[in-house]
């Protein structure tokens, strides 16, 4: 059994306010002895996903997708704004097919992931919704849906990579190919 630890880093910050006084004194420049480095992105270790509550997502950080018995999604890309700490997308099956015949999910994953978490969702078989959700490699994924059903899932911004490439796509069998977009960082 694996157990996820996820490391909470807990950086307290003394601030020491200057008071205002300005002293007139002709002391050193360069006293500012306070030099922290903050630049500590270095490494690029992976975000853990964390799971967010769709409720507290604002409307302007939300989009919602519709899929229908074509085997299709409304857009081709999912614009996610940098400015969003969570986003959440919301995916509507406006078709009357259940979901033996034509579920229809969302996954999101780096771009060069998706072929490989699509196929082995086939695999995963109809009981776990076409998706295998150890996989690490998901960002995240709704659920699979049929028809006149609806399904949410939201999450955290920074498990994007600004530098990384990702898609959205549906791993129900035969679905990938037509079913996949880009979800694209943006200002
Ligand atoms: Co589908």
């Amino acid at each position: 059994m694996k157990t996820n630890l996820a490391l909470i880093v807990l950086a307290v910050l003394g601030l020491s306010a200057c008071s205002g006084q300005e002293s007139a004194s002709e002391a050193t420049v360069g006293s500012a002895s306070a030099n922290v480095a903050s630049d500590s992105s270095a490494g690029s270790t992976p975000v853990a996903v964390e799971k967010v509550d769709p409720a507290s997502v604002p409307a302007d950080c939300s989009v919602t997708v519709e899929s229908s018995d074509q085997m299709k999604y409304s857009v081709n890309e999912i614009a996610v704004k940098k400015s969003c700490e969570a986003f959440k997308v919301t995916l509507k099956h406006t078709g009357t097919m259940p979901v033996a015949q034509m579920g229809h999910n969302i996954v999101i994953s780096k771009a060069d992931d998706a072929s490989a978490i699509a196929s082995e969702g086939t695999g995963a078989g109809p009981d776990s919704g076409y998706l295998n959700i150890e996989n690490p490699a998901i960002v995240a994924h709704t659920d699979m849906i049929g028809g006149g059903q609806e399904t949410t899932v939201a999450f955290k911004t920074n498990a994007l990579d600004p530098k990384s490439s990702y898609k959205f796509f549906c791993t129900f069998p035969a679905h990938f190919g037509t079913m996949q977009g880009d979800v694209k960082l943006v200002d």
